[in-house]
């Protein structure tokens, strides 16, 4: 680990997981250890470990420890357990997918960890590269605006397009982020607030309400966010609020630039209409901190997942390459091309 990137979220050792527990962040660091495959579901769907590429990780990680208790009936159930923990970041299928391949090609329990290990360091090495093409996208000596949290916490390491924020700052592009809050779990204020403060980069914090003045106060260079699942015709999943901000960039002409590594693009999916949203409890808009904020029997809708269509993506930004304008025939062409154009 380097500066700019002490965090891990998920990390292996002495035969345990260890899961940065992001529920009581930023006030409490504890660490969860897991043993057995259900622990990590349980960890993923409460939100003990989230973001799309670190769930992923996190249920390979799973699936290894299943393979240590020696049945094919438990691996199965690890499998599709681990499958139905969280609907709309496809890394997680992406990730069981590669682990069930390692295991049809006969991966004991030792090899299924070594192959999680390895989706693990694979996503920081993406994350670096996404970084370093990314801050060549930021206009120099400017700020950008991000939402949710997309970075160490939210991925292998580095992050996406927190790896952009890193790079840029390194690289002295950057004058300061600004993190929306990212209402209602407030990932921007309890997880991107302290993830940048932690590495000394510049950071303010907005209530999500004030993202279209910002946007329109022309301080912002750029506007930088990461993704849940990327459709094959460039559609983009990400944190609910997301869609909003790329409405608001569009109107004021700043740049809205999608960081995410290719486990994030779903060639399967052919627009974002096909993309399943997860939707969770009403408590999370009822309640701050055990404080109730809304009558307790009022109707609630929470999707936390929008859905930005391509039109407004100016820039994808991955691993193998930058695809301005992202449409079916640039991802067909991003996803066929050689791993290192
Ligand atoms: O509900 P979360 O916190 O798992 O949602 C996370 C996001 O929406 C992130 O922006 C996305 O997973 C990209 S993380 C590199």
């Amino acid at each position: 680990m380097t500066a700019f990137d002490r965090i891990r979220a998920v990390f292996w050792e002495s035969g345990r997981l260890h899961l940065l527990d992001q529920r009581r962040l930023p006030t409490v660091e504890h660490y969860l250890d897991c043993t057995r495959w259900r622990e990590v579901a349980e960890a993923i769907r409460d939100m003990v470990v989230r973001g799309a590429p670190a769930i992923g990780i996190a249920a390979a990680y799973g699936v290894a420890l299943a393979a240590r208790e020696r049945s094919e009936r438990e691996l199965a159930a690890a499998f599709e357990g681990l499958a139905a923990t969280r609907p709309t970041a496809v890394n997680l299928g992406w990730a069981l997918a590669r682990m069930r391949r390692a295991h049809d090609a006969g991966a004991d329990a030792g090899a299924l960890l070594a192959e999680a290990q390895r989706i693990q360091a694979e996503d920081v090495a993406a994350n670096r590269r996404i970084g370093a093409l990314g801050a060549e996208h930021l206009p120099a000596g400017r700020a950008v605006l991000t939402h949710c949290n997309t970075g160490s916490l939210a991925t292998g390491g580095y992050g996406t397009a927190l790896g952009v924020v890193r790079s840029a700052y390194a690289a002295g592009r950057l004058t300061r982020v600004y993190a929306g809050e990212t209402r209602p779990w407030l990932q921007g204020a309890r997880l991107t607030a302290w993830e940048l403060q932690a590495d000394g980069i510049p950071v303010r914090l907005i209530a999500d309400g004030a993202a279209a003045s910002l946007l329109a106060s022309g301080e912002v260079g750029a506007v930088v966010v990461g993704a849940d699942r990327v459709a094959a015709n460039g559609d983009v999943a990400n944190k609910i609020g997301t869609y909003a901000l790329a409405l608001a960039a569009a109107a004021h002409d700043v740049p809205f630039l999608v960081a995410a590594p290719l486990s994030t693009l779903d060639a399967d999916t052919a627009s974002g209409a096909g993309i399943p949203i997860e939707t969770r409890g009403a408590e999370e808009l009822l309640s701050i901190a055990g404080q109730a904020i809304a009558p307790p029997d009022i109707e609630v809708w929470n999707p936390v997942f929008d859905v930005t269509p391509a039109r407004l993506v100016d820039a994808l930004i991955t691993e193998r390459g930058v695809v301005a304008r992202p449409d079916a025939h640039a991802i067909r062409r991003l996803l066929s091309a050689p791993a290192h154009e």
